[in-house]
């Protein structure tokens, strides 16, 4: 396994896919890195759709911006956060709506937390030497229907899974000093 810091510079958005298959001990390290996630009070908020039939990867790509790498990786997967998981028990059966605006600070927890999942999917695959791409150029009212998601969910992302079939370079990244400072927002910028 590479030091964590060269994997996260090793990974790059992958948009050009091998069509060898994902074996299914590889797809479940890296579903089970997403459940390993931290979450707020353990709610673990998440909900991970695998998607390898043909036809849900095409009406996904239609809702995505016709990104046709969704068609063309072998595995995508969704990552969905789910309201229900975060809200009492005793609400659970409650009609509720990502667009309630009493949930809005429920939705915005959810998401963070299931973004999180998100993010260690990623970094298992890129560990497998995997290429992934984040894809989040969709409405809900569209992607929710191809993938049967009630209305107390919200797609946080797509992320396409495939062996990279291209290099792409490195983005550029902000500097440390613009992103970074001691003890208050508006005061000393990081420098070490
Ligand atoms: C939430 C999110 C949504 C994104 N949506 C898309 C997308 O719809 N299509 C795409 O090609 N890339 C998408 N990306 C990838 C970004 O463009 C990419 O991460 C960024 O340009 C930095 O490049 P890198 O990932 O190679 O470091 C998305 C990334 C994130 C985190």
């Amino acid at each position: 396994m590479k030091n964590f810091i060269d994997l996260a510079s090793a990974r790059r958005s992958v948009r050009k896919y091998k069509s060898d298959p994902i074996p299914g001990d590889v797809l479940d390290k890296i579903l089970r890195t997403g459940q390993l996630a931290p979450s707020g009070n353990n709610s673990q908020p998440w909900r991970f759709i695998i998607i390898d039939d043909e036809e849900v990867k095409r009406n996904l790509c239609e809702v995505s911006g016709k990104q046709k790498w969704i068609i063309e990786s072998p595995i995508t997967i969704a990552i969905v956060a789910d309201m229900k998981s975060k809200i009492k028990p005793e609400f659970r059966d409650n009609d509720i709506s990502i667009d309630d605006q009493e949930h809005r600070e429920v939705l915005l927890k959810t998401v963070r937390d299931a973004t999180i999942a998100a993010d260690h999917m990623v970094m298992a695959a890129t560990d497998e030497g995997l290429g992934t791409c984040w894809i989040a150029l969709f409405e809900q009212d569209d992607i929710r229907p191809v993938l049967n998601v009630p209305q107390h969910c919200y797609v946080v992302a797509i992320i396409t899974i495939g062996y990279p079939d291209e290099a792409p370079s490195a983005k550029p990244r902000k500097p440390l000093s613009d992103i970074a400072s001691r003890n208050s927002f508006d005061r000393e910028p990081w420098s070490c």
